[in-house]
Order: structure tokens, then sequence, then C-alpha cells
């Protein structure tokens, strides 16, 4: 490469880690796997060794990633937070065995580490008590997300034991695998009730319990927070005195203080101790209940440490070795494509089953179009699979030289499998979607299981694959078809289940039990409040919330069939957008019928009238604000002033005319609105205008 080519190159490869960097640590939400990352720091790395006059002082090779975010306030760290050099060789690690040897002259031992896959922190604990949390930022000064990090039980506000009197300590914050799939589920679920694209949803989840993690540590609301069950280990202690003599001790000291530490570490008094122990737990790590990356390896003398010191942004006394992402070759069988609630199509590879990562896989996502169109998949292909970190295991290849000279292409589908109704690709996405929406089988179905859900209906012994055999019986195709089932019709009708990951399904019955609890469940439901049947009807965009306020802001459902869409439009956080699918939910003559059967049915189809709800213009072209905690809930007071004419609005400004102060409000905007001399008035005030 002559050096025009290589400064190029070099600036290339600059923006594009540094990008990398950005996805990673600010946006939580990387596009490339640690190794590829790596792959792209090393080739700079050997760019710049070869040609130091292009080596920008910024560059990533020099500077840590970062991860500070704008709304936390920045903290300069005391003892910088550096990085860790890496290998994904043997010979590099054997490499830096010697280097160490180099400056031994005692007995040499190192401690293995797991390295944990998730964030750095730093804790600052004085006199016994937590200080101070700081992410790692960009190494020399980071976020202060104390309150978060409080809310992580693991980590102790109080220690305990004989501790120094000031001292900070690192370890890593993480999110246990199996948190991460309930949470993501969790997620998935809101987002399908919020009606969000299928394709947009697989944005919007988080990739891996790291990207959760780091996503959670970073929430402005530390109760939200709390909600994400986030866990650490520490394994690193900072103090001006000297606490140990070595790093196993420190460990065993920070354990007895109280801290988290993990177990799983080995003193190891030779390089091939440490090898055998990298091994092993490259088959153990998969039993673990949250993921690592790779082993830290750490030189345990401290004086020996001292002795090695660091390079600009390395200590010389510990590597990490990572282990790369696990590859299996199989073979496809079939390719198949799945019909999501939304219509989105999914292809899938259906795989002769392989073993990877400690599971057994039969099926693996194939994305959509544009990834089959990448992979030029062809029939019977020999494919690559991985897991790396996300659940569903993914195609991430073609093994060319197994292809059978026969092969064909795979072509993408133009009917829908289930319907035969022709796809649909909107412009610019990367997903194909069913649009019969109300015959598609696994649509219906899907709106039907959602009709039932715990948020909605909530009608008990009707889970998702009842629902399904329900609708294959022939029983149940609409809402309403629920509420004329009888007894002997549920009491005994077998069914089979939906297919499980695996492709299998089996045979099930409704027993007599469950039949009386469905019967007892649906009648039930018909005192459901309208905002939850509301919810239940599915429409787009109309999640619980929306839902909510939409109720009490109409009243009934003949006055919102009736409202024009400026009408919905103009409520405080409705919009346009959700405006137009009530419209179009109602403009559609099934869903009309639909809910007029209902209405024959008993349901409620109207609030039922409390203190407040009824309509006036007391409050007319007023403005208020709502913060804090009421004896209502801050929706249910919103709806109030908005009944009674008022605006609500979302800041404080000038021309704000009332805040509405509640508990617990915030400092913050109790002065501003002082400031501005705004009218300050309680929940009773409220009240006493209106009355
Ligand atoms: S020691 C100066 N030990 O890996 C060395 N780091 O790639 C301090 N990590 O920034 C780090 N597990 O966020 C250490 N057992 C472990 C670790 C660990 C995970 C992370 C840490 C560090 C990064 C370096």
């Amino acid at each position: 490469m002559n050096s025009q080519a290589t400064q190029a190159r070099i600036n290339e490869l600059s923006a594009s880690l540094k990008e990398h960097n950005y996805r990673y640590y600010t946006l939580s939400n990387p596009i490339i796997s640690d190794y590829e990352f790596d792959q792209l720091l090393k080739e700079l790395e050997q760019l710049e060794a070869n040609f130091p006059e292009f080596a920008w002082a910024d560059s990533p090779t020099r500077v840590v990633g970062g991860d500070i975010t704008k709304q936390f306030e920045q903290v300069t760290h005391k003892y910088p937070m550096l990085s860790l050099g890496n290998t994904y060789s043997e010979q590099e690690l054997r490499d830096f065995d010697e280097r160490v040897k180099k400056v031994a002259v005692e007995k040499l031992e190192y401690v293995c580490e797991l390295k944990f896959d998730g964030l750095a922190i730093s804790i600052t604990y004085e006199n016994g008590k937590l200080l101070r949390a700081v992410t790692r930022g960009d190494g020399s000064k980071g976020d202060d997300v104390t309150a978060n990090v409080k809310t992580i039980r693991s980590i102790p506000h109080v220690l305990k034991g004989n501790y120094p009197s000031l001292f900070e300590i690192r370890g890593e914050i993480f999110m246990h695998r199996k948190t991460f799939e309930r949470l993501n589920q969790n997620l998935r679920m809101t987002l399908i009730e919020l009606g969000v694209d299928e394709d947009k949803i697989i944005e919007r989840l988080y990739k891996n319990p790291r990207n959760f993690a780091s996503g959670s540590l970073k929430m402005q609301d530390s109760s939200e927070v709390a909600k994400r069950a986030l866990d650490a280990f520490l394994y690193f202690v900072y103090a001006d005195q000297s606490v140990a003599k070595s790093h196993a001790e420190s460990l065993a000291l920070a354990s007895s203080w109280g801290f988290h530490v993990n177990q799983n570490f080995a003193v190891c008094s030779n390089i091939d101790e440490v090898w055998a122990f990298i091994q092993k737990m490259d088959k153990e790590r998969h039993q673990l209940s949250f993921d690592i990356d790779g082993i830290v390896i750490k030189v345990n003398d401290y004086a020996l440490q001292q002795e090695l010191g660091f390079t600009a942004k390395i200590p010389r006394w510990a590597i990490a070795y990572k282990y790369k992402t696990e590859s299996v070759l199989t073979y496809l069988e079939t390719v198949s494509y799945q019909v999501g609630r939304t219509g989105a199509i999914t292809p899938v590879a259906n795989l002769k089953p392989v073993s990877l990562g400690g599971t057994t896989v039969k099926r693996a996502s194939l994305y959509n179009a544009d990834e089959m169109e990448r992979l030029d998949l062809h029939t019977h292909d020999w494919v690559y699979v991985e897991k790396g970190g996300e659940i569903i295991p993914k195609v991430t290849g073609v093994e060319l030289s197994k292809r059978d000279l026969f092969a064909s292409k795979i072509i993408y589908p133009t009917h829908c499998p289930e319907c035969n109704t022709q796809l649909q690709r909107k412009e610019g996405e990367a997903v194909h979607y069913c649009t019969n929406d109300s015959h598609c089988p696994p649509q219906l179905i899907g709106r039907l299981e959602h009709f039932v859900s715990r948020r909605a209906m909530n009608i008990e012994g009707l889970g998702s694959e009842t629902v399904s055999g329900l609708f294959k019986a022939g029983l149940v195709k609409s809402y309403a078809d629920f509420y004329q089932l009888k007894f002997e019709q549920l009491d005994g009708l077998e069914f089979e289940t939906t297919e499980d990951v695996d492709g299998k399904s089996k045979k099930r019955s409704i027993k007599e039990k469950t039949a009386n609890n469905i019967i007892a469940g649906i009648e039930a439901s018909k005192n459901m409040p309208f905002e939850r049947l509301l919810f239940a009807l599915g429409i787009r965009m109309v999640g619980e919330t929306v839902a909510k306020k939409i109720a009490r802001q109409f009243g009934n459902i003949d006055n919102l069939m009736k409202a024009s869409k400026e009408e919905i439009a103009e409520m405080y956080e409705i919009g346009e957008k959700i405006a137009e699918q009530v419209i179009l939910f109602f403009a559609d003559e099934e869903n009309r019928n639909n809910v007029a059967q209902l209405k024959t049915f008993g349901l409620q189809l109207e609030v039922v009238e409390q203190v407040g709800l009824e309509r006036s213009n007391i409050l007319d072209g007023k403005k208020f604000l709502v913060s804090g905690a009421f004896s209502i809930s801050r929706d249910e007071l919103k709806a109030i002033i908005e009944r009674n004419g008022g605006k609500i609005v979302g800041s404080i400004s000038k021309s704000l005319d009332y805040l509405i102060a509640g508990e617990k409000m915030g400092p913050e905007k109790l002065k501003k609105a002082t400031d501005l001399q705004i009218k300050i008035i309680s929940e009773q005030d409220l009240m006493a205008l209106l009355n």
C-alpha cells in the first residue's frame, strides 16, 4: 500500500471504529461483533505502527471507547479506567507470558478470572458508605450513575468488616440471560400491543444482555432501572494505601466487605495452567447464567504488577483472552416462512440438528429477503450457524465448496404461505408483509390471543394454544364468538398445539375443569372496564395508556366512533398517527359489526361515571402541567382537566397557567415555576376550581 492509500485506510478505519464505539457504548446497539471490531482495531494498530506519521492523537487505538451520554453529570476518575489488551490466539497469550517472565524474578502467579460481558463501573466508598458510581466513559471521565447503581441489589450501600476508609472498587454490571429473555419478551409484547411493525420491533429489542444492561444503566428514571434486575461482579480495588499484597487476596477482602465477587477464578502458577483454565471455561461457559466473552489473566503479585506498569492505554500485567463466537456447519433441509401477528414474514432455515453453545439447534433465522439474497442461499446448502449473544441463532454464511451441482437458488415467495395473499414490501423496508390482516389465520389468531390476554380482557383458562385450538376447530373467528361458546363445545375438545421452536406439535384436550373456568372467565370479562376493552380490540398503536386516555376523553364507544380525526388527534400525547389508526379501525364494517355484537352480549362500552368526569368548559384555554403523585393516577387527573376544557402541556414555560403539584414533585420544576411566577396549585385546589 502506498502512503496515500495507507493514510486513507487509517482515516477510514478510525472513522468506522469511532462510529462502532458510539453504537456500542452510547446507543447500546452495536452492528458488528466484538471479533469484527477487534480485527478492525488490529488492522489500524498495525498500520499506525508502520506509519506513525499518520496516527492521530484521538485515534481509537489510543482513546478508550467512551460511553458518555449527555444527561448525566460527568465525573473525572481519580484513577483512569483503562482497557485491557486482548487476544484470540494461544500464541499471543504465550508471548504475553514471556514478556512478564522477563521482569518476574520470583515465583510468578496469574489469576484467571471470567471476563464478564457487561459494562465497567467504578464505585467509591467513604467510611463504608457508597458515595458515587461512575461509568468508564472515555477512561478519564465518565457518567455519574449513582442513583441507578444504588438500585442494584448485589451492590452494598453499607459495607461490613474491616475496609479502608476511602477506596474505589471496579467491576462489571450485567444482566442474567434469563432476565434478559424475560424482559425482552415483555418489551416485545408491549411493542406489539402498541402496533409497532415486526421489523421495527426487531430493531428496538435489545440484541443481548449486555446491551440491555447498558441501556438500563443510562435510564434517567431510577425506579425503571430497579425493574431491570441488574447484577454486578466486582474485581478490582483501588486505594491510596496498600490494601493487600496480591490480587487474589484483595478479591477475598472485597468479598468479606460484602461485595459480589465471582468465585469462578483460578490462581495458576504457569501459562499451561492458564491455558487449561481457558479451555475448561470455554466448555463450561454456556452453563453459566450470564454471558462472558473471555478470560482475564492478571499477574497476582501487586509488587510485580507495579514493576510491569502500563502502556498509554493498557496494563502490561494483564491481558484478556477472548472467545470467538462459536460457529458450526450444518445442512439446510428446508426454508419455511412464518407469518407473525402483524403479518410480517420471517424466513426460517430448518437445519439438520447440530450442537451449538450447549444446545441443539434445528432452526435459525434468515431475517428477510435481503439477507437471503446476501447469503445467495441455494437448496441443500451447507450453512454456518452462530449464536453470538442473541437468543435466536442465525445463518451467517454458506460453505460454497459443499454446494450441490444441481442446487437451485431459493426464491422468496410472492404470496402468503398461510392465506395466499400477495405479499407486499413497503418502500425502503426489508420485511415482506401479508396485508390480509382480517382473514389471514396467524394474524387472526394473534388478534384473538391479544383480546383474551392478561392485560386486555384477562380471560382465565384461555392461553394462546387454546385460542389457536378454538380457531382451528372453527369455534372462534371473531371476538364476539367467545361470548357464544358453550361448555359442551369446550369439554373434551381436542386440538394440536402450535409448533414449538423445534417444529414439533403435540395433541391436547380441554378438561372439564378448564372448560368451566373458560366459561366463567368469559362471563367475568363482560365487566372489564371500557378502557380495557378498547385496548383489547387491537387497534394499531392503541396501547394500554392510549386506550385509557381515549376512553376517558370520549366516555363511550359511540362518541369515539363519531369523533373526527382532528378531535382525537388534538388530545394530549395522542397525535395524528394514532388518530388515523382509530379512524381506520372504525371505518371497517367488520370491526363495526364486531363492536355491535359485543354490545349485545353486555360488555362495557362506556366509562362508568366518576367525579370530575362530566364535561365542562370551566378550564377553557388554560394550560396545565401535572407533576408528582396524586390520589388518582396522573393520567386520570389529566383526563379530568381535558374534559373540562384545559390543555395539558409537557414542560414549564411562561405561557403555562397552572402547575398542579403532587407529592414528590422534583425541586427543579418547583423552582422554575416559582421563578416564572406560575400559579402552583394542589389536586384539591383543582377540584375546588371545578366545583
Ligand atoms: S480488569 C486495568 N477483570 O473488560 C484492568 N476487567 O476489555 C481493569 N472486564 O474495561 C480491568 N471482566 O470492563 C477486568 N474480570 C475482569 C473483567 C474485566 C470484564 C471488562 C472491563 C474492562 C474490559 C477490558
